[in-house]
């Protein structure tokens, strides 16, 4: 098993959780109502984390495919891919877990990017955004959002950006997402699918 951090196996978080320990709300304080951050969420029993393996146990992809399709995967994949991620580095899954029943009730992903340009910058990437949808509208999701967003400041990056839909605009234009004039486009082109059969013109 890849993976050298001198934990246990299967004991271990996917990245440094020190990083989460110290991050700057002050910027970002005004965007959730009670101010909360990553330290203190608002309850005893809430609380924010890198990824670990036994999160498979408690219904980690379960809540993924609340925001798309996860398909089958079984925990030796899971634990491949885990390791896969830690040894490439630049990968922080980030997750809140209720510690009532040890579940997983949120996660979101920061990627991180070598650059040449920009003198040899570091970019960052939101992606799979979710909070379980009996925990919805309790500021969950701005919690998260907001904890690997302020993580990607911390670790240097000098953007970060994202893909969502068009009703999530709002959502994310209330933490301090903009859409920056002519350059707001996202175009995809999808390696699982069976393409057109002709090119539309
Ligand atoms: C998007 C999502 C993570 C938000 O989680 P949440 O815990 O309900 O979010 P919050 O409670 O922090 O809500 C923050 C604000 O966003 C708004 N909002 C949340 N989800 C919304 C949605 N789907 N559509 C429109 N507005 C939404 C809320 O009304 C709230 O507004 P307010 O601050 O003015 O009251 C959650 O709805 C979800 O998991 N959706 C399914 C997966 C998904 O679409 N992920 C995003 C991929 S880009």
């Amino acid at each position: 098993m890849v993976g050298n951090t001198g934990s246990p196996p299967g004991r271990e978080f996917l990245y440094d959780a020190n990083l989460l320990k110290e991050l700057d709300w002050s910027s970002v304080k005004d965007f959730t109502k009670p101010s909360i951050s990553n330290v203190q969420p608002g309850e005893d029993w809430l609380l924010v984390r890198p990824l670990k393996i036994e999160d498979y146990d408690h219904g980690f992809l379960k809540l993924l495919s609340q925001l798309t399709k996860v398909g089958s995967v079984t925990k030796e994949e899971f634990i491949r891919q885990f390791y896969a991620m830690k040894s490439a580095g630049g990968y922080y899954v980030t997750v809140i877990e209720d510690t009532r029943d040890h579940s997983i009730i949120g996660s979101s992903t920061l990627i991180t990017e070598f650059k040449f340009i920009h003198e040899c910058s570091l970019r960052a990437r939101l992606e799979d955004v979710v909070v379980n949808n009996t925990y919805r509208g309790k500021q969950l999701g701005k919690l998260i959002v907001l904890t690997v967003s302020l993580l990607a400041k911390r670790l240097g990056c000098y953007k970060m950006s994202l893909d969502c839909k068009d009703n999530l605009i709002p959502f994310y234009k209330s933490i301090g997402y903009r859409m920056e004039p002519g350059n707001a486009n996202s175009m995809t082109i999808r390696y699982d699918e069976t393409p057109p059969a002709t090119a539309p013109s």
